[in-house]
Order: C-alpha cells, then sequence, then structure tokens
C-alpha cells in the first residue's frame, strides 16, 4: 500500500514530454535460438525438441515451451512484432546467438551457418532498408564456444551473410575478429563497436592462455582513443557480458584477466562511452561501472531474449522467461539513453489463444527515472537495493514476468550484487557485506516474533 501511494505521487510529479524533439528508436533483439528440431505431434508424450535435451514437454504449444529454444513461428512472430510495433527503427541491434542448445554432434558447421542465414534473411527480408548492428553469439560457432582468434571459414561466411549491413572497412576486421567499427548511421561524431567477447568466455579453450585474443582489447584501446580524440559519442555491443549472472551466485562468464581489462577500457574511455548493449543471459537486468571514487559513469543494458529455454545450468531454478523484444529511445545529439521499452509474449497466453505482444513496461514509468542515464540506472538500484516493491519489480522484469515468486533476501543479494559490481573481487565484497547486513533484520525479526509468542503464549 505504501509502496503504491509512493508510486502514485511521484507520477503525479513527473515531468513529461521534455526532450522528445530529437528522440529516435532502435531494437534490440537477442538470444532467438532457433530450434528447427520443434515438432508438434498429435498424442506427443514425449519431448517436441532437442533443446530440451530429456526433459518431457506437455505443454508445448504452436510458440513454443518454456523447456525448449523458439520454433519458427516464435521467431517469426517476433519479428513480425517487431515490424508491427516500430516499422521504421533508425537501426537494430541483433546480438547473437542463433542456434539451439543441443550437444555438437547435433549441429555442425554447415547447420550453424544455414541457421545464422535464415535469422539473417527474415530480419532483411522485414526490415530491408534498415541498419543491422550483428554481434556474434558464443551459440554462433561450431563447436559452441570455441570462436577461435584468427580468420576461419565461420567468420568469412557470417561476414557475407552480413555484408550489406557492414562498411568494407568492417568486413576485414571482422573476418579476421569477429569485430568491427563503424560510424554510427554513417554520421560524423557517432561511433559504435561491436565486439566478440567470446574470446574472453571462459568456455573458450582456444583463447584460454592468451593475453589479448585477436588483438581486440588493442584495437579497441586504439579505436577508443581515436574516438576521444575526435569528440566521438561511442555505442557498444556485444554478446557475452562482463561480471556475474544474476539468477547464480559467484557465477561470471569472462576469464579474470579479461574481465579486469574490460572494466579499465570502460573507466579509461567513459566519458565518450554514451551506451553498451549486450545479451546472453537471456533475462533482463543491467550493470552499473563506477569511478575509482565511486560515481556512475556508465550502465550496460542487458536485454532479455526471445527464446523461453529455461537453462540447465546448475544451481539455477526454474530459470526460463518468456519471449522478449526491446526498443531503446535515445537522444540521437547525445546518444543518451532516454527510455527503454519492453514488449513480450507471455508464451503460455499465446499457445492458448494466439501471439499477442504486449508492452511489459517503459523503464521511466516502472522506476520513476528521467531516462536512462548512468546517474538514473545508478538511482533504479538504489530503490531496488533498498525498497521491496522496486526489487519485485525488478525480479518480475527480469525472467520477463515468467517467474513471479517473491525475491527474497539471498535473491535480493544475488541481483543487487550483480548490478553493483562487475569486478570479481568487489562483487565477492559486495556479497559479504549485503549478507551481513540482511542478516540483521532477519535476527530482529526472529527475536521480535519470539518475543510477541512468548508474550502471547503467557
Ligand atoms: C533526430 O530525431 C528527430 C526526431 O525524431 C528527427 O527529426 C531528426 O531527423 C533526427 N536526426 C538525425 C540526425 O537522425
Ligand atoms: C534430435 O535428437 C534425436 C534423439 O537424440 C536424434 O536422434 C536426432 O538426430 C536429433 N536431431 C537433430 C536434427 O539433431
Ligand atoms: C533456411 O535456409 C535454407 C537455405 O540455407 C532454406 O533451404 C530453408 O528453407 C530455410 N528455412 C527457413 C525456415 O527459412
Ligand atoms: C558515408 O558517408 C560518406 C560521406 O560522408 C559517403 O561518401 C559514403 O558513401 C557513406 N557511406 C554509406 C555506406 O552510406
Ligand atoms: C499469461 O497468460 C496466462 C494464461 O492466460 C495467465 O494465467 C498468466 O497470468 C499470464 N501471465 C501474465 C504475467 O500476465
Ligand atoms: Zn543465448
Ligand atoms: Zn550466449
Amino acid at each position: 500500500m505504501d509502496c503504491i501511494l509512493k508510486l502514485l505521487v511521484l507520477a503525479v510529479l513527473s515531468v513529461t514530454g521534455q526532450g522528445k524533439l530529437l528522440r529516435g528508436s532502435f531494437w534490440h533483439i537477442t538470444d532467438l535460438h532457433w530450434d528447427p528440431t520443434y515438432r508438434l505431434a498429435a498424442g506427443n508424450s514425449g519431448s517436441v525438441c532437442n533443446s530440451s535435451g530429456s526433459r518431457p514437454t506437455p505443454q508445448a504449444g504452436k510458440f513454443g515451451d518454456y523447456l525448449c529454444d523458439s520454433p519458427w513461428d516464435l521467431i517469426s512472430s517476433s519479428v513480425h512484432a517487431m515490424k508491427d510495433i516500430l516499422p521504421d527503427p533508425d537501426f537494430i541491434i541483433w546480438t547473437g546467438d542463433d542456434t539451439p542448445h543441443v550437444p555438437n554432434e547435433d549441429l555442425g558447421e554447415e547447420a550453424v551457418l544455414r541457421i545464422i542465414g535464415n535469422l539473417t534473411h527474415i530480419i532483411k527480408t522485414l526490415f530491408p532498408q534498415t541498419k543491422v548492428y550483428s554481434a556474434l553469439g558464443n551459440h554462433d560457432y561450431h563447436p559452441k564456444s570455441q570462436l577461435p582468434p584468427t580468420q576461419n571459414n565461420i567468420y568469412e561466411q557470417t561476414q557475407k551473410l552480413w555484408e550489406d549491413w557492414l562498411d568494407p572497412a568492417s568486413r576485414e576486421t571482422f573476418k579476421k575478429g569477429g569485430y568491427y567499427t563503424e560510424k554510427l548511421l554513417n554520421q560524423t561524431g557517432f561511433r559504435v563497436l561491436v565486439l566478440n567477447t567470446n574470446l574472453y568466455y571462459d568456455q573458450n579453450k582456444i583463447t584460454e592462455n592468451m593475453e589479448d585474443p585477436a588483438d581486440q582489447f588493442k584495437w579497441a584501446g586504439q579505436v577508443l582513443a581515436e574516438a576521444a580524440k575526435n569528440k566521438e559519442k561511442v555505442y557498444i555491443v556485444g554478446h557475452i557480458p562482463p561480471g556475474f549472472f544474476e539468477k547464480k551466485r559467484h557465477k561470471p562468464w569472462f576469464r579474470p584477466q579479461f574481465n579486469k581489462h574490460y572494466i579499465e577500457l570502460i573507466q579509461k574511455y567513459h566519458d565518450i562511452i554514451i551506451g553498451q548493449f549486450f545479451g546472453h543471459h537471456h533475462t533482463d537486468s543491467f550493470r552499473m561501472f563506477y569511478s575509482t571514487s565511486g560515481s556512475p559513469i556508465n550502465a550496460m543494458f542487458l536485454s532479455p531474449g526471445v527464446t523461453p529455454w529455461k537453462t540447465t545450468l546448475p544451481g539455477v531454478e526454474d530459470g526460463a522467461n518468456n519471449p522478449a523484444i526491446r526498443v531503446f529511445e535515445y537522444n540521437n545529439k547525445t546518444l543518451l539513453v532516454e527510455d527503454i521499452v519492453t514488449y513480450y509474449l507471455n508464451l503460455t497466453y499465446a499457445n492458448l489463444a494466439h501471439a499477442r505482444w504486449e508492452k511489459e513496461y517503459r523503464l521511466t514509468e516502472a522506476f520513476r527515472v528521467p531516462d536512462a542515464s548512468p546517474a538514473s540506472m545508478h538511482r533504479v538500484l538504489e530503490r531496488i537495493a533498498h525498497e521491496n516493491c522496486y526489487l519485485q519489480k525488478y525480479y518480475d522484469f527480469n525472467s520477463v514476468s515468467y517467474d513471479l515468486s517473491v525475491c527474497n533476501a539471498d535473491c535480493r543479494i544475488d541481483h543487487v550484487c550483480a548490478i553493483r559490481e562487475v569486478g570479481f573481487e568487489a562483487y565477492e565484497r559486495c556479497v559479504e557485506k549485503e549478507g551481513a547486513s540482511s542478516a540483521m533484520p532477519a535476527l530482529l525479526t526472529i527475536v521480535f516474533a519470539l518475543a510477541i509468542s512468548l508474550w502471547a503464549s503467557y
């Protein structure tokens, strides 16, 4: 009640309409994970898709199942929803992971390339005039996650599939290392860096002992130094983010030295890096970057995936999600992200009735901030950390309104520390500190309850 009142008061006070003049918008889609084996068969008692593993799928429907990767009907529905909701975006960011979660033996290089080709094709067909900034995911390679730091057939063939989207110089760096940079929409003063952070993944055995795989850090440092000199504003795009998974404590993706290097890069060039857009988690979250003196200097937006696939990562309970697509509204002079609107498909409803894509939430409305600047995202984090109604709201959105269970004290620590601290040591300190401070109220509650019950029995 208290919470609802507060929201109402703030809603009345909030100013609207400001800054709309220079507002552009773009789509961010990620983790489509098409499973071509998805088949609905009458009387199917077992599984309808290979990506469910051995998990039975009695609830499966036309648009998918929470235990499976996306059927084509879901892929097609998502891209058509983009076309219906915002048919003419300034550009599209697409952060990879196109193939299903199946054993390597079930895919192979040809299958991976065919799947990337099929997804590229549907996006190009529906958005023929739109510039797409496309990044490789760890599932866009065979064998999965083993993306090499050198030229290879998959980078070359993917470069051909994406040729229309890439500037000539981008084609060259992409073929060699799966990364590229260009002026954003060919405009002076604006730049995009699309990174191949799969080279930093701890599952990637090929880059394990390397200091700077594919010289990507060196290259990014040079590009950013030049961008700083030219006073450009920069977006960074990639698949696997640095930092920790908010649904599993102590679970990072990058190897430690790469995580450190990435943070240093952001700290050095934070004043020209205006936004970072990543995927891989399939969940909806964000990451904060702070200066050494503790002020918020950057925010990374982790967009939820299209695939509803329930993760098999040990220690994650019920890690499925509803399919999501997302619009970023930005100031086309400063590149500041002004708002984020997430749309989703209630998969249960879609299978029962029809595919109804709905607005899930708008950042500035749901969290009462003026925009998505680092300072505003820091405020969002503080609300999540200290006010239960915001924590719960964030938690519902985290799985795209799939898991509506209560986010308890442990859950709060997992999410708050993952958002707040991208650095390995700082994250561990946060978990320790938050654990100690959350134990206090819990202890007090127990003492209080005991006192009450003693009093009552007396
Ligand atoms: C910026 O956005 C405004 C409003 O949508 C539009 O009129 C203008 O052409 C855009 N400018 C650029 C450079 O895209
Ligand atoms: C799907 O899984 C079945 C059973 O494990 C296997 O026989 C089949 O080859 C797989 N299909 C594909 C396309 O990989
Ligand atoms: C995928 O692409 C292949 C050609 O590479 C084509 O034969 C097939 O029909 C496509 N499938 C879909 C669903 O578009
Ligand atoms: C980008 O702009 C330059 C001029 O500033 C022009 O020569 C070039 O053709 C443009 N490239 C594209 C892909 O539009
Ligand atoms: C999704 O749809 C199902 C079936 O209509 C409904 O029971 C459920 O409450 C819906 N979930 C949300 C978050 O609206
Ligand atoms: Zn994925
Ligand atoms: Zn991934």
